[in-house]
């Protein structure tokens, strides 16, 4: 296997932007990632995206996106797996790399959500759910991870404030991120008293809609040596993918991410590390209880030690182990298809030391975990400076 490497990354702001269309988003993604790098020429396109059919009515992306590029010709292939779409993308041109397939790949991710309205929103994003057993009987994300929110504080005594600091925590970084959706300083009270959704759920404890597009250049290590300049050379050591039952009620424990802890387990072997080395985490915090049942699943913390740990600031820029940083998807935003692919720039411009206010300090080491509908599969990658 060739070792690979990110040599350029690209992100349009996330939010609700109305006035641009999906491919104009995706190209201006893709066009910043190949400025970044350098490059003008790759030798496949990696497309994440979960619903553009239900969001926008536009499939075959592929195509559309090449030919918005001028880049007609180039393979390129569009890969789904709900919200972890973006994740799946970044593993599918890794492994072509390092399988000596391309040489050179733009990874991308894309999302255009706010073309529909709020219920339209809510039935695409339950199409990741169980059509039959599921969504059939009215269940939504919010109600699917409410469910999963109160088992976990019936196993572990996990608590309401716990996950309101989640809110908290990343609302904060949030604020030192301009791409982000929201720059808002939200406290514990805001949570607790905004909207409630699913009980426990609150809107603030809510990743929200969101569009936008994130891009990555990836290469061999060796192509990335005489390319990178001053940037420390950052490569991708660990890949990891799994899935779980896509429905709740077949699951043996509800209070774990089987998913994550089985991708978590291989990225960690193919990276030949473990929890105690990663020196921040990008996690998929679509709802509060995500994040605190992730940072388990991961091993940073013992199963029902994600919520103190969040609590006394463990997880927290300057904490034991950074947990998103970018303001994550509560407020950074969620365009699902390219959250996966949004969460490794963000690695990627901490391990070259470019995150500014948001930096973590000696981060050598980084990991993101994405994951697709309520656990259903996930995807992880470990990624290290040379
Ligand atoms: N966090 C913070 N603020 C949010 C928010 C969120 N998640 N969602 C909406 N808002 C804000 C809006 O900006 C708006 O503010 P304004 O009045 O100042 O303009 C206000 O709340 C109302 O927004 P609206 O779009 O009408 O909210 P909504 O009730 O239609 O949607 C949710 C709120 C929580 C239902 C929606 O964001 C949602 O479905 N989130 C989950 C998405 C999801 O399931 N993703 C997949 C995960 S697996």
């Amino acid at each position: 296997m060739r070792d690979v490497a990110v040599i350029g990354i690209g992100m349009t702001s996330f939010g609700e932007l109305w006035r641009t269309p999906l491919r104009s988003l995706w190209a201006e993604a893709a066009l910043a990632a190949l400025d970044d790098a350098g490059v003008d020429s790759v030798d496949l396109i990696t497309i994440g995206c979960m619903s553009s059919g239900l969001f926008t009515g536009q499939e075959h992306l592929a195509s559309l996106l090449v030919d918005e590029l001028g880049m007609a010709g180039v393979p390129a292939a569009r890969v789904e797996s709900a919200c972890a779409s973006g994740g799946l993308a970044v593993r599918a041109g890794f492994a072509e790399i390092a399988a000596g397939l391309a040489d050179t790949v733009l990874v991308t991710g894309v999302e255009k959500m706010t073309d529909v309205d709020g219920a339209d929103a809510t039935y695409a994003l339950g199409t990741a759910a169980d059509a039959e057993w599921e969504g059939f009987h009215g269940i939504t994300f919010p109600g699917l991870y409410a469910m999963l929110a109160r088992v976990h504080m019936a196993t572990y005594g996990t608590t309401r404030e716990q996950l309101a600091r989640v809110a908290v925590k990343n609302h904060a970084n949030g604020l030192l991120n301009r791409h982000a959706q929201y720059h808002l300083k939200v406290g514990v009270e805001d949570v607790l008293q905004s909207t409630l959704v699913a009980d426990p759920l609150r809107l603030l404890d809510c990743s929200p809609v969101t569009d936008g597009a994130a891009a990555l250049v990836l290469t061999t290590v060796e192509r990335a040596k005489e390319l990178a300049g001053d940037r420390p050379v950052v490569r991708i050591s660990g890949s990891g993918l799994a899935t779980d039952t896509i429905t709740l009620a077949n699951r043996g424990a509800l209070a774990e991410l089987n998913a994550v802890t089985l991708a978590g387990k291989r990225a960690y072997a193919m990276a030949g590390r473990g929890p105690e080395d990663i020196h921040l985490a990008e996690v998929h915090d679509c709802f509060t209880i995500a994040e605190i049942m992730a940072t388990e699943a991961l091993g940073f913390f013992e199963p029902g030690q994600g919520g103190p740990a969040v609590e006394r600031g463990w997880t927290a820029i300057g904490g034991k182990v950074p947990v998103n940083t970018s303001g994550g998807l509560k407020s950074k935003g969620h365009p699902v298809g390219a959250t996966g692919v949004a969460q490794v720039v963000e690695i990627a411009t901490q391990l070259w030391g470019a995150a500014g206010q948001r930096q973590v300090e000696g981060a050598r080491i980084g990991l993101a975990q994405n994951m697709g509908g309520s656990g259903g599969s996930s995807v992880i990658h470990i990624l290290e400076v040379v």
